[in-house]
């Protein structure tokens, strides 16, 4: 649909594009309405993931977190989301191994140990490139990326480790398959703000200024990542504790728990680096690769309607604990708010109809696997439905 424009010649004029506007409003689902994009909820007060502190006084690192809360903070920093950060130099993936290569034409990609300074070797059959790799972004549960300097400037490397290949191959959505030249066959430059977002979403602390600064970030999603500045309620805590619970209900409110969102601002929440329904509507995002914004997916199944508690990323996810992967623990869920015997009926507080299918395992067929070809991995579609033999993938 083409604006009018403000010489007014074009149709539709001023008037009937308002009743048009008004009608395409009405066909974006209601539960949108609710929903925010990041951008919207970073300009409110209060945490929210991803937000620029202004400095870090008010931190007080998982370690200080640890003291009180032992259990929590012992699983949660055996997650993939905690150790999604880290020093190339640290990259467990990459330790002993002397033999990552992938070649395309005359390209060959290698990286090598380099006695625990890993090195990515690039060569043309004539000339090479040898960087020193700095960041690997990613756990390498699924893969891992790479970013090295060069003439002070971050540059991501054209490969990335898979590990359902156990190896190299391009870096999901930078795949060249003639580069111009071997320079950029090794890399692409990665400006600031990317950079911002990169480390917004994979650290904490590394986008105080308008520089990238990772002198002090805390690397992977750490507690304050998700809970906000934890200093003053440990403080209050620890005072606490001294006067024998006196003070404790003032400590609760000094930390942010995600735990007290309605249920659409806690999907926003997750949503914040996995993906809002606006998030992604903003960006144009298309295709396949939205199977991976989760908090889009589950927003666009029918099973949402207008929110509910039962169906946040935290009905089904522990943020604490590593992904699970038993496909009965998943049953519960769905029995939360579906019928499960053919004659039941829905009700009130099961407004989900029954399977004429199976009565188990619902995972399986309604959140099936899908396979992205950038990432050698398939990945559970969020967008719960029947699934008809060769439909398509729902965008
Ligand atoms: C001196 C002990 C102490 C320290 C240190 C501490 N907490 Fe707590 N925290 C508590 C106690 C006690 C409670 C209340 C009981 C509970 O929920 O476990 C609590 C509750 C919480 C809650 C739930 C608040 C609510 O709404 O009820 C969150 C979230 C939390 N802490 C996060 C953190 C984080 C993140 C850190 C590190 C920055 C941290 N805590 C450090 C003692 C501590
Ligand atoms: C600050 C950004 C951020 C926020 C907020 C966030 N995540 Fe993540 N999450 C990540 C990143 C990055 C990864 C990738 C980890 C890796 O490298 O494999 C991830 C991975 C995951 C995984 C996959 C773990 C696995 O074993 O493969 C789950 C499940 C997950 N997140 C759930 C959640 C839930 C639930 C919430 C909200 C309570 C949430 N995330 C909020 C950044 C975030
Ligand atoms: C909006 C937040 C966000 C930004 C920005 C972001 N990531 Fe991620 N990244 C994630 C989340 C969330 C995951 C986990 C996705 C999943 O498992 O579905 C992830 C996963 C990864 C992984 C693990 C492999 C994979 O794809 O699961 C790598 C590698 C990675 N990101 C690299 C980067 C790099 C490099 C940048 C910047 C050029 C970047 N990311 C920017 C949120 C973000
Ligand atoms: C990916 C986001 C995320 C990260 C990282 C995270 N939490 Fe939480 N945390 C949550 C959410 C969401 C809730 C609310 C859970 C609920 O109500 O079911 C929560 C709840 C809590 C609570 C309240 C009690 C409970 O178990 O529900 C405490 C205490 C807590 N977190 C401590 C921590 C500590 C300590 C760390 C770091 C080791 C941490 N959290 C890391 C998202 C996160
Ligand atoms: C109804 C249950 C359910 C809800 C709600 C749910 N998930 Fe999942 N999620 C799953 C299942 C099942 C898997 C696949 C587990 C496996 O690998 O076997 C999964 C896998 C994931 C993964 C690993 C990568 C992938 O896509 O396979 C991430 C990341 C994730 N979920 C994030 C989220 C986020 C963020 C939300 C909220 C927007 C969310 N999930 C809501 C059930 C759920
Ligand atoms: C918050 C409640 C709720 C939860 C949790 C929930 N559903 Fe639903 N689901 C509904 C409602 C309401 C409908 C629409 C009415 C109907 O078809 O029963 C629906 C519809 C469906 C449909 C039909 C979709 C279509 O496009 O026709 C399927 C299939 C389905 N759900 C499967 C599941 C599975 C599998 C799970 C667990 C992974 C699940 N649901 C979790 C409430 C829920
Ligand atoms: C073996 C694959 C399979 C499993 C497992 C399965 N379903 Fe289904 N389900 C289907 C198929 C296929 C349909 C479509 C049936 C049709 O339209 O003829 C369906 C339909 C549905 C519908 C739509 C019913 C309607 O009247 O519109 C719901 C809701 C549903 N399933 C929920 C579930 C739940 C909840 C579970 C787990 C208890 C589950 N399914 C397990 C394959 C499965």
């Amino acid at each position: 649909m083409t604006r009018a424009s403000s010489t007014g010649r074009q149709f539709p004029p001023a008037v009937p594009m308002l009743i048009l506007s008004t009608f395409f409003m009405a066909l974006i689902p209601a539960f949108v309405h609710a929903q925010l994009s990041t951008d919207d909820h970073l300009a409110e007060p209060g945490w929210w993931p991803r937000r620029k502190p202004a400095n870090l006084k008010q931190f007080a690192g998982n370690a200080a977190c640890a003291k009180c809360h032992s259990r929590i903070t012992a699983s949660q920093e055996a997650t993939p989301m905690a150790r999604t950060l880290m020093p190339a130099a640290d990259a467990e993936v990459l330790h002993g191994r002397t033999d990552l290569a992938f070649r395309n034409g005359k390209y060959l990609y290698q990286i090598k140990p380099n006695k625990g300074a890993p090195q990515l070797i690039v060569t043309d059959g004539a000339r090479s490139i040898i960087a020193d790799l700095v960041w690997a972004f990613g756990t390498g549960k699924l893969g891992q990326s790479y970013l090295f300097l060069q003439d002070g400037a971050y540059r991501e490397s054209r490969v990335t480790y898979f590990s359902s290949l156990q190896n190299l191959h391009f870096t999901p959505t930078r795949a060249l398959l003639s580069p111009r030249d071997l320079e950029e066959a090794t890399s692409r430059p990665v400006d600031n703000s990317e950079l911002l977002r990169c480390f917004s979403c994979h650290s904490l602390g590394a986008n105080l200024g308008a520089q990238l600064d990772t002198s002090k970030a805390a690397l992977g999603v750490t507690c304050e990542a998700c809970h906000g500045p934890g200093l003053k309620h440990m403080q209050a805590m620890e005072a606490s504790q001294l006067q024998q619970g006196i003070g404790d209900e003032e400590g609760r409110q000094l930390i942010f728990n995600p735990g007290s969102l309605s249920p659409g601002d806690s999907v926003d929440f997750c949503g914040s680096c996995h993906g809002t329904w606006w998030d992604v509507k903003l960006t144009h995002m298309a295709g396949i690769a939205n199977v991976r914004a989760q908090a889009y997916r589950l927003l666009s199944s029918r099973c949402w309607g207008s929110g509910d508690v039962r169906l946040t990323c935290i009905a089904c996810h522990n943020p604490h604990e590593p992904l699970s992967k038993e496909t009965s623990n998943f049953d519960s869920k769905c029995l939360a708010c579906h019928v499960n015997s053919p004659t039941a009926k829905p009700e009130k507080d099961h407004p989900g109809a029954a399977c004429p299918v199976a009565t188990k395992d619902c995972i399986t067929c309604h959140m099936p696997k899908i396979e992205i070809p950038d990432m050698h991995t398939a990945f559970a579609d969020h967008l719960i439905r029947v699934v008809r033999p060769g439909a398509p993938i729902p965008n």
